[in-house]
């Protein structure tokens, strides 16, 4: 039998008794509860979390658990959810319930728990925002305090959830450049694991700011209990999950506090990210799609509007171009029928030009001999030929080689005293410095303002933070990773204030930002710039866990040894379908295939985009990937089937399909056949009742199986 996250085991630190005059607080979305209850000693403690109690008067009797947001300094002796330091040197906080009041907004509430100390004049503030219908509870806190002299902050956690169960196991996302998000589960053992980041910009460089907690027993995709989480943060974050002597689970989410210490002045609000949880009992699927309808409501800029197609120059050009040649290119991008042409790095920079990244960076002007008429006469060519134009962009950036540091050199993160610190040639700008905020504001603006024309920004960001030292921050180093993060964040709302639509795709290096923090302002990132389709299927299986299929770019390149262009497209129209290729170079078939594939993506893009996605079968486990879209009404979907590297040893078996309507009819068709080539099932064109579908299934692979060949099919009721 299931355990459920019923806390009542007392224990010494934490052995409450509910007070009779404070009615539990019942956060409850569709499928889930949390409820929080005020003990005797007026401290807040979680007393449930787990499937929605249908009973009010059963939530009534609830009653200890665990404190919600831990202290130090007192009695508890493990990881503490905040930690402070009055201004008399004083370490202990103790935080009791005063109050708390709930707004309803549509289907969504904010619970504000306010609780103070006795004895110090501190008060932090617990939100709940609750998304009833997607079984999503996002968490942050604000702390702020009347001392007469500022307090020090060192630890600060968005919220800390305890679980009770017989076994946890974690699942995490790590990688490096180009083998972002490598998927790995693990059981956790007492003690603390900690995924973290230190590196300020770039952050997810390394780690993604998303994880699994399953209880007792590993979940799969359609079972087991657990926790998807992520915290909305562009900057050092970290998660901890801490096992004590009696196998209490305390997650504890937030800002990571490396180095992090936080003065903060009386009256001074400090605000934490959001953390982001959906609870499923039915496995990781259905929190992925809790998670991917909660991010189109909410939480992705126009995460239900239209996106563009796009033909980058990247991979076909890297920096070696003229106005000329991309004018070429824009032909590439006719033909393709994509919406607009993306021009990368390497078009700015005079005196010291971009033509490698070694120089040019933060001197935002066109390249006069690279670009004679500037951004305007290309905007102007492609608006000719029926294309949008977009652009890239890198302003928190600068080369030590260009006219940006000669000028400002105060307004570079750098140690005064020790040599610079290059990574990819390049330093990061002090953001926390006011004038470089509205420098950074300015090259968005003033490219827009020169061409209103301009329908797109990559916004690239290249390096993380080294040898970091603020020139406008003096003495309150330790507030500059959260500073940095903070005024990033305040120069996206000055652009969305002016540009709430325009398009914005999130790049680090490949991945090194996928977080909502940053999707706040943005509407798709850059996963990886590894596009080679076999490492693809796995990156994007990866980011599909946390967020929607189009938020996530997927470009067709010619990286991919031995997959075909079909192999390619194929993996790339399960994600947000763009091309950074040689359209020139491509034969008259692979020409009319492209063409095809495109206005098929445009028809079925809504599928993808807004449909709830089932992973069928996990590239982890076998030789083969299938996941499936299906849209809200279950009268369409799409199934996207890849074979990878088989071996001799690989059976497959037929696919239950999942997500259909057992009682519709529908008809299956293979679609995006490569010119010359037809649907070899036998079961194409043929119709199912969803119930045949998702229990006899279908075999997608009925002939001789080959390493890296795909196949798409539509489902459409009949
Ligand atoms: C990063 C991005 C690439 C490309 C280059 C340009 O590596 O991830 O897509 O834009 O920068 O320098």
């Amino acid at each position: 039998m299931l355990k459920y996250l019923l806390l009542l085991i007392p224990n010494v630190i934490s052995l409450a008794v509910l007070s009779q005059s404070q009615a539990p607080i019942n956060l409850q979305t569709k499928n889930t509860s949390l409820v929080l209850t005020v003990g005797g000693n007026n401290r807040l403690y979680q007393s449930y979390l787990g499937p929605r109690l249908a009973a009010p008067a059963e939530v009534e009797k609830l009653s200890g658990g665990r404190e919600v947001y831990l202290t130090a300094g007192m009695e508890n002796q493990f990881e503490p959810a905040i930690r402070l330091v009055h201004e008399d040197g004083n370490p202990s906080l103790e935080l009791k319930y005063v109050s708390h009041n709930t707004q309803q907004e549509g289907t969504t509430s904010t619970t504000r728990i306010v609780l103070k100390d006795s004895v110090y004049p501190v008060e932090v503030v617990l939100q709940y925002k609750v998304y009833f219908n997607e079984d999503v509870i996002t968490c942050s806190a604000t702390i702020q305090h009347h001392e007469k002299k500022p307090v020090r902050l060192t630890q600060y956690a968005s919220t800390m959830l305890h679980f009770s169960a017989d076994n946890y196991w974690l699942t995490q996302f790590h990688g490096d450049w180009a083998r972002e998000v490598n998927m790995v589960e693990e059981k956790l053992t007492n003690g603390i694991k900690s995924i973290e980041s230190k590196l300020g910009t770039r952050a997810n460089f390394y780690q993604t700011p998303a994880f699994f907690l399953s209880l007792n027993n590993p979940a799969t995709e359609t079972s087991g209990e657990l926790i998807a989480g992520t915290l909305a943060w562009t900057g050092n974050f970290q998660f901890t999950f801490e096992i004590d002597q009696r196998n209490q689970l305390r997650v504890r989410p937030g800002i990571n506090p490396f180095a992090s210490d936080y003065t903060l002045q009386p009256g001074e609000v400090f605000t934490t990210p959001e953390f982001t949880f959906t609870y499923s009992n039915q496995g990781k699927g259905q929190a992925s799609r809790n998670l991917h309808r909660w991010a189109r409501n909410y939480a992705v800029l126009d995460g239900k509007g239209p996106r563009l197609t796009l033909l980058n120059n990247w991979e076909a050009t890297y920096f070696n171009f003229n106005e000329e040649k991309l004018i070429e290119l824009f032909d590439g991008a006719k033909q393709l029928g994509v919406d607009l042409f993306l021009l990368d790095d390497g078009w700015f920079g005079n005196a010291f030009p971009r033509n490698d990244d070694k120089a040019g960076l933060g001197d935002w002007q066109e390249n006069k001999s690279k670009l004679p008429n500037g951004i305007g006469r290309l905007v102007q060519e492609a608006e000719k030929k029926g294309i949008k134009f977009g652009i890239w962009l890198e302003p928190e950036m600068v080369n030590p080689k260009s006219e940006l540091y000669q000028k400002h050199p105060d307004w570079i993160l750098r140690l005064p005293n020790r040599p610079e610190n290059l990574a990819r040639n390049q330093l990061v700008l002090d953001l926390t410095n006011p004038k470089v905020q509205d420098f950074v504001f300015s090259i968005v603006d003033d490219m827009l303002t020169k061409n209103p024309g301009v329908a797109f920004i990559k916004w690239d960001c290249n390096r993380s933070m080294t040898n970091a030292y603020s020139a406008y921050l003096k003495e309150k180093q330790s507030h500059l990773f959260i500073e940095y993060t903070r005024c990033l964040y305040k120069v996206m709302e000055r652009i969305r204030a002016k540009y709430p639509h325009l398009p914005v795709m999130l790049c680090s290096g490949g991945g090194g930002r996928t977080d909502y923090g940053g999707l706040k302002y943005f509407t798709e990132f850059w996963p990886s710039d590894n596009t080679d389709g076999l490492e693809r299927i796995f990156i994007q299986w990866g980011y599909s866990y946390f967020f929607p299929a189009n938020t996530i770019a997927a470009h067709i390149t010619s990286m991919g040894k031995g997959q075909s262009l079909k192999f390619r497209t194929d993996v790339a129209m399960s994600g947000k379908l763009g091309y950074d290729i040689r359209v020139n170079e491509f034969t008259p078939q692979e020409l009319q295939f492209s063409q095809e594939a495109v206005k098929t993506y445009k028809r079925i893009s809504d599928i993808i985009w807004l449909g709830d996605l089932y992973r069928i079968i996990s590239p982890y486990e076998e030789n083969r990937s299938v996941v499936m879209y299906v849209n809200e009404n279950k009268s369409k979907a799409i199934l996207f089937n890849y074979i990878l590297n088989v071996r001799r040893k690989d059976i497959f078996t037929r696919v239950q399909l999942q997500g259909l309507d057992p009682k519709k009819k529908y008809r299956i068709k293979e679609i995006n056949l490569f010119p010359g080539t037809k649907a070899g099932n036998p079961d194409n064109d043929k119709v199912f009742t969803g119930d045949y579908l998702m229990t006899v299934g279908i075999n997608l692979t009925p002939g001789k199986v080959t390493s890296l060949t795909s196949n798409v099919f539509e489902i459409t009721e009949e």
